[in-house]
């Protein structure tokens, strides 16, 4: 059904097997927002040394949204915060590969929550 509607191999498997869904409790920063769709994202960020050691994702949202949450994750583990702050749409849109057209504001969802993340963690560190 997701691939008729024109999501990749990678990106059903991100929504199927959600890899990284979940909180982590002793999370050094825990960020939310609310995309125009209504659909919530939420990240925590476990991070030692300016380096992100852990990133989970909560969605409470479509598949697009999901995959992109979990692509993210995916390309931020390990990274700098500076790193991770220059992640953009097209960095999931090459991990995914495909996804419906109408879903690419999903994608924009998951940027700005990671971007809010990032910025909320250095403004209160
Ligand atoms: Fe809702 Fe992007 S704003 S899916
Ligand atoms: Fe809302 Fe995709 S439709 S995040």
């Amino acid at each position: 059904m997701l691939a008729e509607s024109g999501y990749s191999d990678k990106a059903i498997a991100y929504y199927i097997e959600k890899p990284y869904m979940g909180v982590i409790p002793d999370a050094d920063q825990a960020s939310h927002m609310t995309g125009t769709c209504g659909d919530t994202m939420g990240i925590y960020l476990k991070i030692e040394d300016g380096v992100i050691q852990d990133a989970r994702y909560e969605v409470m949202g479509c598949a697009g949204a999901v995959s992109a949450a979990m692509a993210a994750v995916d390309l931020i583990k390990g990274k700098t915060i500076e790193e991770a702050g220059k992640l953009n749409d097209g960095d999931i849109f090459r991990v995914l590969k495909e996804i419906p057209a109408k879903k690419h504001h999903c994608i924009q969802l998951a940027v700005k929550t990671l971007k809010k993340a990032l910025d909320e963690y250095q403004s209160n560190g």
